[in-house]
């Protein structure tokens, strides 16, 4: 497939090269390793994860790897330089900040996260879709957590970078990234490819609770009987990253075993805050909530007791309800 043989890889395996180096070798490295230090990283976990260093400037990458004007377009196709549109003036896209390469499962670079070293905004920057980088497709993490582990038994899903990073540093190998974009029925099937469960860790603040409503949503889709999905809210103003940091990895995991909630308690629970199922009509509002999400679900067990749980919630005999209408608008 041309996929596979894109001349784009072979581009974006000497850009991992070029950042790798900068960040042994150039004379601003220090500023980059004391980041990466302070963020409680060793040398190891860096290397791992292939962790670079953008310098600053506005054309470092661009006159180490094109010769010509079409080696320039091959950069701008592959995300690593970007032209303005109405100058045409062309720069690198990543100045200044610590480098993530995006490997796909097989282990090859796909593209790029950039994270300043300071305060500025924005926070992170990242490759824009390309021919062979697929937003909704890949998984930050998951070539090194197959790495890390002989056999996977179930895969933390986290929202960023460093929370991948941090918690392999503390002994959590087995963690991947959605990178701000919403988890999608693609990714879930590629995680239940792998493991048989999969648990969302997302951060404790609000955007993070309603990247899980939006997981929780995804998931449905794909609940074969013997999938299994768990959801783990963490305190507020924590993420994975700041959390294992300060508790360590026993506490985390502990967390978790005790914590992290199944998909069917989290689907009631969060209905129930909309849908008060102490009046008729808070039962009769999360019914009408609930139905369509659990008439998503393929696994027919699952499905059979969700629709028990709900006629004990409610009161009511779901079986002799009209058939359900067709496809629902998920709810926020
Ligand atoms: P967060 O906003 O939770 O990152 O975004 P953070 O925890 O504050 O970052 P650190 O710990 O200080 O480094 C989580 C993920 O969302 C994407 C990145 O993939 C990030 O890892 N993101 C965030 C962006 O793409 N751009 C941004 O400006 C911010
Ligand atoms: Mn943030
Ligand atoms: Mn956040
Ligand atoms: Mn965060
Ligand atoms: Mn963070």
């Amino acid at each position: 497939a041309p996929r596979q043989d894109s001349p784009l890889y072979a581009l974006l395996e000497q850009a991992a090269a070029y950042y790798r180096q900068q960040l042994r070798h150039h004379t601003q490295k220090r500023r980059a390793v004391d980041y990466l230090k302070q963020r409680g990283l060793t040398g190891q976990i860096a290397k791992l994860y292939d962790i670079g260093f953008a310098p600053p400037g506005w054309d470092n990458l661009m006159s180490h790897l094109s010769k010509d004007s079409t080696e320039v377009k091959a950069l701008i196709e592959a995300g690593l330089v970007v032209e303005n549109p109405d100058s045409g003036k062309r720069y690198d896209r990543f100045r200044d900040r610590i480098i993530f390469p995006i490997r796909d499962s097989r282990g090859r670079t796909l593209g790029f996260g950039g994270r300043v070293l300071g305060d500025d905004k924005p926070k992170y920057l990242n490759s824009p879709e390309t021919p062979v980088y697929h937003k909704g497709r890949e998984l930050y993490g998951l070539f090194e957590a197959r790495q890390q582990n002989r056999q996977l038994d179930d895969i933390l899903v986290v929202e960023g970078y460093m929370d991948v990073i941090a918690l392999a540093q503390h002994g959590v190998t087995n963690a991947v990234a959605t990178l701000g974009t919403a988890t999608s029925e693609e990714h879930l099937k590629r995680l239940f490819r792998i493991v048989n469960t999969v648990v969302f860790c997302f951060d404790g603040d609000k955007a993070g609770r309603q990247a899980a409503w939006r997981a929780l949503n995804a998931c449905l889709p794909v609940l074969e009987d013997g999938r299994h999905v768990r959801f783990m809210f963490l305190p507020e103003g924590q993420d994975p990253d700041t959390l294992i940091r300060s508790e360590g990895q026993d506490a985390f995991r502990a967390r978790m075993a005790q914590q992290a909630q199944a998909l069917t308690d989290y689907l009631f629970r969060h209905l129930s805050e909309e849908a008060n199922p102490n009046t008729l009509e808070g039962k009769a509002h999360l019914a009408t909530l609930a139905l369509p999400l659990i008439e998503q679900i393929p696994g027919s067990m699952l499905k059979r007791l969700l629709r028990q749980s709900l006629e004990k919630l409610t009161g009511m005999d779901l079986d002799s309800l009209p058939p359900p209408p067709p496809p629902p608008a998920a709810t926020d």
